[in-house]
Formats: structure tokens, sequence, C-alpha cells
């Protein structure tokens, strides 16, 4: 991605200009998305025509704000192109409609989104509690072609989007779109069904561990639980602090992995737990 920036932007902004905006970078489709800092302000509608002009599928150039709020959206400024903000986006052979003002969406967890999909058995129930557009449910139902999926979200318009991509990957019979708090769904509809669990919401995720467990069959699972911690964190003492007591379940870490750097010394991880 920063290939492409860098050849767009050479002789436009200095080299140390154009590291500060690399990091927040982002091609969805044919909408480029850019976190601007301060000091090149100025310079945006310099910078929004160099990438419209020099990054061939470009059609749209956004500013970008940062992730607020429960649904996780940003804020963006139309800077060139044409005026939109929603896209098709393709990956791993299955295409999702975006829109980058009303839900979250990165294609920076498209590593993740494989990892996931290969980890899971034939058979298995997957309930994806913080869902989005579907794209960890659509990708992993492509590749693991005998397994259902709980498709779960509280933003009416990932839920919208999520409904449109599982029609435009054909997977009506195996992604089942669920609107709400995962909380209350999973109390509702979801007790004891999951072999595995999805919970993709770093800021929060520790917060509905004792959910994700009770959607769980009472054999146990799998839980990928993500969350953001500073560099040198101590795992076991987040375990310690946020897993809540299970009396039906042992539940023990299988690993861990960081995924993604999302500021300066802070990570996101993905923690695996194993409840038996
Ligand atoms: C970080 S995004 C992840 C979206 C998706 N998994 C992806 O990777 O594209 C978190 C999502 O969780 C949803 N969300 C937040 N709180 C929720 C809750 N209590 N129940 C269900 N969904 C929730 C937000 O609307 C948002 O779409």
């Amino acid at each position: 991605m920063s290939r492409f920036l860098h050849s767009a932007l050479k002789g436009v902004l200095k080299p140390s200009e154009l590291s500060s905006l690399v990091s927040g970078f982002d091609i969805i489709g044919d909408i480029a998305l850019l976190r601007i800092p301060d000091a090149l302000l100025e310079s945006k509608y310099l910078i929004a025509r160099a990438v419209l002009d020099g990054i061939k599928p470009i059609k749209t150039v956004l500013k970008a704000g940062g992730v607020t709020g429960q649904f996780r959206t940003r804020d963006v400024e139309f800077l060139m192109g044409e005026k939109k903000t929603r896209t098709m986006y393709v990956e791993h052979g299955c295409r999702f409609i975006v829109d980058v003002n009303l839900v979250y969406f990165s294609p920076r967890l498209s590593t993740e989104r494989l990892r996931i999909a290969n980890e899971v058995s034939p058979g298995e129930v997957v309930v994806n509690m913080f869902a989005g557009v579907g794209s960890f449910s659509v990708i992993t139902s492509k590749i693991q072609r005998d397994c259902r999926v709980f498709n779960i979200d509280i933003n009416p318009a990932a839920h919208s989007l999520a409904i449109e991509n599982i029609r435009l990957n054909h997977l009506e019979k195996r992604v089942i779109p669920l609107l709400g708090d995962a909380k209350e769904v999973i109390r509702e509809k979801l007790v004891g069904t999951a072999d595995r669990i999805l919970m993709v919401l770093p800021e929060k995720s520790h917060l509905y561990l004792r959910d994700a467990l009770i959607a769980l069959r009472p054999t146990g699972g799998v839980i990928h639980c993500y969350t953001f911690l500073p560099v040198g964190a101590n795992l076991d003492d987040f375990i310690e602090r946020n897993m809540p007591k299970a009396p039906n379940f042992s539940v023990t870490v299988n690993k861990s992995i960081r995924v993604g750097e999302v500021g300066p010394k802070l990570y996101r991880y993905r923690i695996d737990l194993v409840a038996r």
C-alpha cells in the first residue's frame, strides 16, 4: 500500500511528510481513505489530486477521522473524485459492499480473516459477535463450506450490508445475519450452540467473555478474543483480570498472537482461549 502512496506523492511531499501519511492510508475498493496529520492539512487537496491521478483504481479520495462510538465508525470528509462513500471490495475471492461512512471496515484484517477461516473444521457452528458487514463470516463459510456462522451486529447499517454481502456471495443457507446487542442476541437465540466464538471488538471484547461462554456448547469450544495491549503487557494478567468465573468450563489460553500495530507501542492481539 505504501508503495502506491510513495509513487503517487513523490515530488509532491517531502520524504518526512510522506512517511507521516503512510500509516493512515487505506484503499477500500476504489476509495482511498487518508488520515491527514494536522501539519499537512493545508495540502489536503494537493495530496488528494496526486492520489487520484497516481493510483489507478482510485475514483474517490476521502479524509478519514478516528474510529469512534459504539458502531466503531469514522467521520469522513470528501476531498476529490466521485462523491460517494459506498464501494465494492474484493478479498480472498469474496465480494463485499462497504459504506466507509456508515460501518467499520478495515482491509488490514485481511490476513486475520484468512487465518480464522482456515482454523474452522467441518460441521462447526461459529458465532461472530461483532461482525460488521460480514467479512469474517463470509470468508469463513466460503473457505469451510460445511459450517454455519451467526453474524451479529448492533449497527443497523452494518446488518443491512451483511445481508447484501451474504446474498452477493450466495451464502444465505450458511451465514445467518442477526441485528442487535450480541449479549442479548446470545441470551435470546444462541445459548449453548457454538463451537467457536469470534470477538473482533478489541476495545471491549473482554467485557463480553461471559456471553461468549454462554454461547458455547456444553462440551466447550474455542474463543478468539481480540484486544489492544501495550508493548510488554502480561497476557496472564489480562486473562486473570477479565475472565469471568466459568463453573461449567475450565478455560485456558491456547495461543496469543500480535496482529497489528494500532498506535505508538500499542498492539492488537488475538488471544485464543479453549474452554473444556
Ligand atoms: C471493530 S468492528 C469489527 C467489524 C468486523 N468484525 C470486521 O472486522 O469488519 C466492531 C463491530 O461491532 C459492532 N458492535 C459494537 N458493540 C456491539 C454489541 N454490543 N453487539 C453487537 N455488535 C456490536 C459495531 O457496530 C462494529 O460493527
